[in-house]
């Protein structure tokens, strides 16, 4: 099972770039840029990955964050995860990235987009994986800033198919951006949202009435509304599930107990993804086969789920057709 799963070629959808920082370079990153962390040791860093709910994760993801201060690092970072994505056969990946949580801090937009892009370029070239980048925007900043963050992005719009919604989601509903979210798309950009991961099936509603989102991050609390399952599947609007990380956060208080194998046997196009691997403990692969084995999934499902994320993706019609 484990060599089916790593050679299903597959897409991953639902990548906080950000995530993927392993603890190594997370003490390589500090040492190049000068930077003390709060920590002796990589296993210290890794003790230190204990959650109770997201806002737990996110206070650490945002410290370890800081390491990324030059386009290289934004680059190493990158080029990283692409290696390990092949690796485990992903043939396309759209990933997302928070330039609020640099440019907070002091770090250019450029900085953090050229680093990024330049290694996905590499990734297509030298690797045979295709991206596409989705800016996100952190919800539990105001809409001024997220305007402030969309201005930035727009010389590079032919680049950034899409924008996003990540960050602490309680109190900070998508209705909060809609503003924001009419803007973006007058400019060309598609649209998504992290909707339902910890907040109500209600955000799912706001992401898609009010977001016009092409799919939704997370939406494991859409089980909670039976009129919300009905419109996902008659509209086939996707999940970006991450198993590992709705475990670690405690939205399931184990994987036995996670909705994906009932999602997709509803009818829902319910993909697998990683969100932020180094923080939860997995990559795409080890995803789908903590998934498969706490759920018994078939390799029909998991077949179904690849499909699906290829389905789900902004690729073209042209090159769905070509990978599925
Ligand atoms: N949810 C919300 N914000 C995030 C996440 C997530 O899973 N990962 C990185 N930022
Ligand atoms: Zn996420």
């Amino acid at each position: 099972m484990e060599k089916f799963i790593r050679d299903l070629p597959k897409a991953e959808l639902h990548l906080h770039i950000e995530g993927t920082l392993e603890p190594e370079m997370m003490f390589e990153l500090a040492q190049r840029n000068n930077i003390d962390l709060p920590y002796k040791s990589v296993s210290e860093v890794r003790d230190a990955y204990n959650f109770t709910d997201l806002q737990s994760f996110l206070d650490i993801y945002y410290q370890g964050s800081e390491v990324l201060q030059k386009e290289q690092d934004f680059y190493d970072l990158t080029w990283a995860y692409l290696e390990k994505a092949a690796s485990q056969n992903v043939r396309h990946t759209e990933i997302f990235f928070d330039p609020q949580c640099h440019t907070s801090r002091g770090i250019a937009f450029e900085t953090v987009y050229q680093g990024i892009y330049q290694a996905l370029q590499d990734g297509q070239t030298k690797l045979g994986i295709s991206s596409n980048l989705i800016l996100s925007f952190l919800r539990d900043l105001s809409a001024e800033e997220a305007f402030a963050t969309l201005e930035q992005a727009l010389p590079y719009k032919d680049t950034i198919p899409a924008v996003g919604l990540d960050s602490a989601e309680q109190g900070n509903p998508p209705s909060k951006f809609k503003e924001v979210f009419d803007r973006a798309q007058a400019e060309g950009f598609l649209t998504v949202a992290h909707a339902g991961e910890e907040g109500p099936p209600e955000y799912i509603w706001e992401a898609i009435n009010l977001l016009k989102v092409s799919r939704i991050d997370h939406g494991v609390r859409s089980m909670e509304d039976p009129e919300l399952l009905d419109y996902l599947v008659d509209k086939q609007i996707p999940l970006t599930v991450c198993p590992l990380s709705n475990v670690e956060l405690k939205v399931f208080d184990s994987m036995a107990k996670h909705n994906l194998k009932k999602l997709l046997n509803l009818g829902i196009c319910a993909t697998v993804n990683s969100d932020d691997p180094s923080y939860f403990g997995g990559y795409i692969a080890e995803n789908y086969q903590a998934a498969q084995s706490a759920l018994d999934l078939t390799k029909q499902e998991l077949y179904q789920l690849a499909k699906n994320s290829f389905q789900a993706s902004f690729l073209s019609p042209e090159s769905k057709h070509k990978l599925i």
